[in-house]
């Protein structure tokens, strides 16, 4: 899809399709009004007949205007006008986008961006939100289907968001650029998410970094071998890694376009490829979901691409300590106890709770070879997450509240919301074993919390942030698939780090 912006008057507009916004009640937009006017009413008689009402997410597509240069005009359902925020932005955005997705045009005039939002007044937001909208809606996983499926073809191919004055055009573009390389991250994101188990394994991902460094020579792949990490004395990372015949890999992504010596924010994500549960198996129904435990690495792929696409001057690392987790003879087993890279041992109460293992050694590896700035981890970590905060918001721990609140902020301001647990002291004792120094696991209650603070414990000497991501990294039921996120939220951040720096 190729994306533009433009200054101008809809009702001169020679395209495909022009996209302009009703409010509830029949209330046309500035646009649709002036398309109104120019074609004798044909807006105002739709509306007559009961065609639009202009509810929230209702589309409706017209065709044979004589009075105008379009072949089409796509009205879209934007709610009260007095209630028009963010979210009812997005909402007729990707109801746009659905339209558009099935639309037998080849351009499109995009118009939503010129309504002004509730609590917003910077168009370059409003294109990057309009833009990762549609990516979202236009994105398929077709990779896997065999020769004879009928792939989704879309006549559209150019997409113009306009905005009222021609001063508004350097903000529209930049977001354009930011809005594209994050969408790009999102999509890489989503396609190693959504790839099974049996195809993207630690090794697949290992490749996938090379590749990436193909593509983007800012970016130096380095790939640590299990041989490597048991030099390290990584005892956690690969206790899990014992039932997998797949080796465990630890990929290291560095992109340094910062100051020579400008701290690094690291990105760590986990890359469980594969989550049975090991020895404590996890039950059969839906096991196959399994396969997106590798999410948190998946949006430090789309996070660093996302940087390198963009150019930003900052400095920054990516660190997957990927494995699978499954049973087998040779498995790590409930009772054991491992040692971790810090010294610190752990006692494995259950095999299930592997993704706080592979981290620890990955948050100790990134502690003891860097001087980070901020260290972010994302890991798909507890199911006590999706059940305190379900699929709206990640669970964002962190040991520092500047870096907290730039996340959230981050977050609030791309619509892919983390929200703030706790990471009391009060929690670490549920974590005492009688045999190590810790357990893995930390008993009833606060799941999400106790998984946290497990890791925080290898995260003390760090400016430290977590983000459980279990909820938010995938739809289940009949939309079943990665989301992408939080790569949404990780590129603002690195775009607002940059702009700092
Ligand atoms: N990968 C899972 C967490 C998970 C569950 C992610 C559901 C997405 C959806 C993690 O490795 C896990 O199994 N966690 C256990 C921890 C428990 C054993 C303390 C869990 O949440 O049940
Ligand atoms: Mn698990
Ligand atoms: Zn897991």
């Amino acid at each position: 899809m190729e994306y533009l912006v433009k200054s101008g008057s809809p009702e001169k507009q020679r395209v495909g399709c022009v996209v302009v916004g009703i409010f509830d009640r029949r209330k046309p937009s500035t646009q649709a009004e002036a398309l109104d006017d120019a074609s004798e009413g044909v807006i105002a008689s739709v509306m007559r007949r009961g065609d639009m009402d202009g509810k929230l997410g209702q589309t409706t597509l017209l065709h044979g205007l004589d009075e105008l240069f379009c072949d089409r005009i796509l009205l879209v359902g934007c709610g009260k006008e007095r209630d028009f925020n963010v979210r009812a932005y997005r909402k007729a955005c990707t109801a746009a986008a659905k339209a558009l997705d099935s639309m037998g045009g080849v351009d499109a005039a995009f118009y939503l961006t010129e309504l002004n939002v509730k609590g917003r007044d910077d168009f370059g937001w409003s294109v990057k939100q309009a833009l990762l909208s549609v990516e979202d809606v236009f994105y398929r996983f077709e990779v896997c289907r065999g020769a004879d499926y009928e792939r989704h073809t879309r006549k559209l191919s150019r997409l113009i968001f306009q905005v009222p004055r021609r001063s508004d055009l350097p903000a529209a573009e930049r977001g354009v650029d930011e809005g594209v390389a994050t969408a790009n991250g999102v999509k890489l994101a989503k396609d190693l998410g959504n790839m099974p188990g049996n195809i993207c394994t630690p090794t697949y991902l290992a490749e996938q970094a090379v590749a990436l460094s193909e593509r983007h020579s800012s970016v130096k792949t380095n790939v640590l071998e299990e041989a490597d990490m048991e030099a390290l004395g990584m005892g956690a990372l690969l206790g899990v890694s014992r039932g997998s015949r797949q080796p465990a890999k630890l990929i290291v992504m560095e992109y340094m376009a910062g100051a020579k010596n400008a701290k690094p924010i690291v990105l760590v994500g986990k890359g469980v490829t594969f989550d049975a549960g090991g020895i404590s198996l996890k039950p059969g129904a839906a096991m196959d979901e399994m396969k997106y435990d590798m999410g948190g690495a998946a949006s430090v792929f789309g996070a660093v691409q996302a940087a390198a696409e963009l150019g930003l001057p900052i400095n920054v690392v990516g660190v997957i300590p990927s494995t699978e987790n499954l049973p087998d003879g040779d498995a790590y087993k409930p009772g054991d106890i491992l040692t971790s890279m810090s010294g610190q041992t752990i006692e494995v109460l259950n095999t299930d709770a592997e993704g706080r293992l592979a981290l620890a050694d990955a948050l100790t590896y990134v502690e003891r070879n860097y001087e980070p700035d901020a260290v972010v981890d994302m890991a798909t970590l507890t199911g006590a997450c999706v059940v305190a905060l379900g699929s709206h918001a990640a669970g964002l721990f962190s040991n520092n509240s500047p870096l907290r609140r730039s996340l959230r902020d981050a977050g609030e301001a791309v619509g892919d919301r983390a929200w703030p647990m706790p990471l009391w002291e009060d929690y670490q004792s549920q974590l005492d074993s009688n045999f190590a120094d810790m357990a893995n696991i930390g008993g009833k209650g606060a799941g999400a919390v106790t998984a946290a603070s497990f890791l925080h414990r290898f995260a003390r000497k760090l400016r430290w942030a977590h983000l459980d991501i279990a909820g938010v990294a995938w739809n289940s039921g009949k939309d079943k698939g990665a989301t992408g996120r939080p790569v949404g939220l990780l590129v603002q951040y690195l775009v607002d780090r940059a702009q700092q720096a």
